[in-house]
């Protein structure tokens, strides 16, 4: 039988250079899709799969999502006092009660791979979820992408299960790219992962989003990951080395992305959303239909 998936990593120790200046002072995951910030979608999907335990792996200057999951005294008492009760369940909601967040410090930022490590003494030896909190995944009411990606481990004897979708051909020195063998309409059995490869070595357009299920076993083999592209410890080379014990699948989630880690991705993000918002869809449709003309 293979276990349930309990925990689930979010690296966020990131610098958000590409939003500075607001990212001098708002950490990148703090910034808002309509009203709510892209480190709350993030964590909805990792709770909507099942997670009790989310590990933050930040850096020591980064209090604000700490602050932002802890309870706000003042301001919870302020809104019971005036009877402002929808305002008051939407800050205690950002939680639920049965969750738990650990926060571990990345003392050096050394690479995603090296920040995955950094979970271990909280993760130890189970699978677990990263999340990557820029790449937003929607899939409207239906499953979340990291719910269907634990389902699909679940079903696979607790397989690794990566996503993935295609992109530009020319885009992939930003990814990391899979050649994979497809088993079903989704699912592929993943033969060779490479680390952000130029087009013209690049095994397939098939890249890697911010969303993992992995054995606990990853660790060890983060431990003796050399640096690689970009001078870091890449968890997609630790994902290499882990094909050479066991099947890992790529997986075409349902649903949506947007790489809210640049300006284009999180206005598309924000339009969606405001789209699917019931209080302001049909203004935001108008606003678009009239800015177009
Ligand atoms: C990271 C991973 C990469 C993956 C990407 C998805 O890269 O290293 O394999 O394709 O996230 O967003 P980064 O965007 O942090 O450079």
């Amino acid at each position: 039988m293979s276990q349930r998936l309990r925990k689930v990593v979010f690296p966020v120790a990131g610098l958000g250079t590409r939003f500075l200046p607001a990212t001098k002072v708002v950490a990148k995951e703090m910034l808002p899709v309509l009203d709510r910030p892209l480190i709350q979608y993030a964590v909805d999907e990792a709770v909507d799969a099942g997670a009790d335990t989310l590990v933050f792996v930040t850096n020591r200057y980064k209090h604000a999502i700490a602050d932002y999951f802890d309870k706000a005294y003042e301001l919870e008492s302020k809104l019971a006092q005036s009877g402002k009760k929808e305002l008051l369940a939407m800050v205690q909601g950002t939680l639920p009660k049965h969750v738990r967040c650990v926060f571990v410090t990345q003392p050096e930022a050394l690479g995603l791979g090296h920040a995955v490590l950094c979970a271990k003494p909280v993760v130890g030896d189970e699978p677990f979820g990263v999340v990557l909190a820029d790449d937003l995944i929607w899939n409207g009411a239906g499953a979340g992408a990291l719910r269907q990606m634990a389902e699909l481990s679940a079903r696979e004897n607790g397989a690794g299960v990566i996503a993935v979708e295609e992109v530009p051909h020319a885009q992939t020195d930003k990814y990391g790219i899979v050649d994979a063998s497809p088993l079903s309409e989704r699912a592929a059995k993943i033969n060779l992962v490479v680390e952000k490869p130029k087009p013209e070595v690049a095994p397939s357009n098939l890249a890697i989003v911010g969303r993992y299920v992995l054995p606990g076993r990853i660790f060890d083999l983060l431990e003796t990951t050399k640096p690689g592209a970009g001078g870091e410890i890449q968890l997609t080379d630790a994902i290499e080395s882990l094909l050479g014990e066991r099947s890992v699948l790529a997986y075409r989630f349902e649903g949506t992305r947007f790489d809210c880690g640049n300006k284009l991705g999180l206005v598309k993000a924000t339009l969606a959303m405001a789209l699917a918002d019931p209080q302001i869809g049909a203004a935001t449709r108008e606003l678009v239909k009239n800015s177009c003309a």
